[in-house]
């Protein structure tokens, strides 16, 4: 029997219009309408005449289930308008208007109030405070740097339109450079996170994630169990928070969230060395890296052989700092805000309060070891000098969103 209750989407009970402007990353927006659909959302796709020239109508209404709009002098109903006024009624209700491709001409026009084709006209005719404009660029690198187009999205970013991109990198003109459209997951990424509540707006955060290496010769070195998931999950959700983020991360193999700054480290010295100078800038630093304790004394810049006396090699090892209580000892007026991990594999109040009072640290987060290496999902208990709450299981990042909410209740009230 199949389960009765799918899980659930990102971005279920959202309608989107997703409007297409002419560009070859038409091809793209037909991913991204399969993924918003997906994702739970309602997609009604309107296209422009130039993006007919680059995909048909027909693959968009396949993909979202719903017919296409393309003409202004379409008398087709909306969803039971009977006015025949596509460009007012498509836009009533929609959770958001997002232009993908979003070409320079199409930028250009909406910068002008222009309304002569059916998607610049909805765009006008949306209503500006409850059905936001979000634009997602793709052009040529040139046209993108262009002094109009650079003109053109500083005023329409005055004018309240938010932007997802461009990417830079290869150009299907093959070009190299800022022009291009996200990618479908990104921008699906981005989506979701424009959604969420923005509790840490005008914040900085650090994160630490992973787990250090210490080499002990050119092959091989010391680490610890850790995927790094948690880390970036959290990264994630504090950007989806509003936060500004940096996240200094061990050796793992995860994509970085979109927007989070990201420095790449191998040693604990390293993540040390990283953090640091950066801590003083941030509001909260949250240390989810699984850093080893200790090193090898010594690095032998030659790989260590054996030497058939049977006899094995004996390493001296030395202790590497404790990079969260140094940032919590050198806070100021409880800035950053310190937020430590606790992995154990049994005991977790206790060893969690222990580590809270060793380290200095204003909250504690627990999660029991072996249960949670390089899984999806996750139990955590928060732990404070006033008692504990537990977040039941859940995906990483759903406990990721509920931590962040947590220790955006807990910061003083931002300056002004
Ligand atoms: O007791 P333990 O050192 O394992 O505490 C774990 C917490 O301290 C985690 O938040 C971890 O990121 C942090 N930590 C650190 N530097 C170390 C060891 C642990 O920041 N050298």
């Amino acid at each position: 029997m199949t389960d009765p209750t799918p899980p659930r989407g990102e971005l279920d009970g959202r309608h989107i219009v997703l409007g297409l402007s002419g560009g070859i990353a038409c091809y793209k927006a037909a991913e991204l309408a399969r993924a918003l659909v997906k994702a739970g959302a309602t997609v009604q796709v309107v296209m422009t005449a130039s993006a007919e020239q680059f995909i048909t109508p027909l693959t968009l209404q396949a993909l979202s289930g719903r017919p296409v709009f393309g003409s202004t002098w379409d008398a087709r109903e909306v969803d039971g308008h009977a006015n025949n006024m596509a460009h007012i009624n498509l836009t009533r209700g929609a959770d958001a208007v997002l232009v993908a491709p979003a070409s320079a001409d199409f930028m250009a026009r909406l910068l002008h109030g222009r309304a002569d084709d059916l998607l610049s006209l909805l765009c006008l005719a949306r209503a500006i405070d409850s059905c936001p404009l979000i634009i997602a660029p793709a052009m040529n690198r040139e046209m993108w740097a262009h002094p109009a187009t650079q003109r053109n999205v500083a005023q329409l970013r005055a004018d309240g339109a938010h932007f997802f991109g461009p990417d830079s990198g290869a150009q299907a003109c093959g070009e190299v450079g800022e022009g291009r459209m996200l990618e479908p997951d990104d921008l699906l990424e981005a989506l979701i996170g424009f959604f969420r509540p923005k509790p840490l707006a005008g914040r900085r955060v650090l994160i630490t994630a992973g787990p250090t290496f210490e080499p002990i010769d050119p092959v091989r070195g010391i680490t610890n169990l850790s995927s790094g998931k948690m880390g970036f999950a959290i990264a994630r959700a504090a950007v989806e928070a509003g936060a500004e983020v940096t996240l200094v991360a061990g050796p793992v193999h995860l994509a970085t969230p979109r927007g989070v700054r990201r420095i790449d480290v191998r040693t604990a010295q390293q993540m040390f060395d990283a953090v640091m100078p950066l801590a003083p800038e941030h509001d909260v630093f949250i240390a989810t890296a699984a850093v080893a304790d200790w090193r090898p004394a010594h690095l032998s810049d030659q790989k260590i052989k054996k030497d058939g006396s049977k006899v094995a090699p004996l390493f001296e090892l030395t202790e590497n700092p404790d990079i969260l209580a140094a940032v919590a000892q050198h806070c100021v007026a409880g800035r950053p805000f310190c937020v430590g991990f606790a992995a154990e594999s049994h005991d977790l109040l206790k060893h969690s309060r222990e580590k809270l009072e060793r380290k200095r640290v204003p909250l504690i987060v627990g999660n029991l070891g072996p249960a949670t290496f390089g899984r999806d999902d996750n139990t955590l208990v928060l732990v404070d000098a006033h008692g504990h709450r537990e977040l039941p299981q859940a995906d990483k990042l759903t406990l990721a969103r509920s931590l962040i909410a947590d220790v955006a209740l807990r910061l003083e009230p931002a300056a002004r």
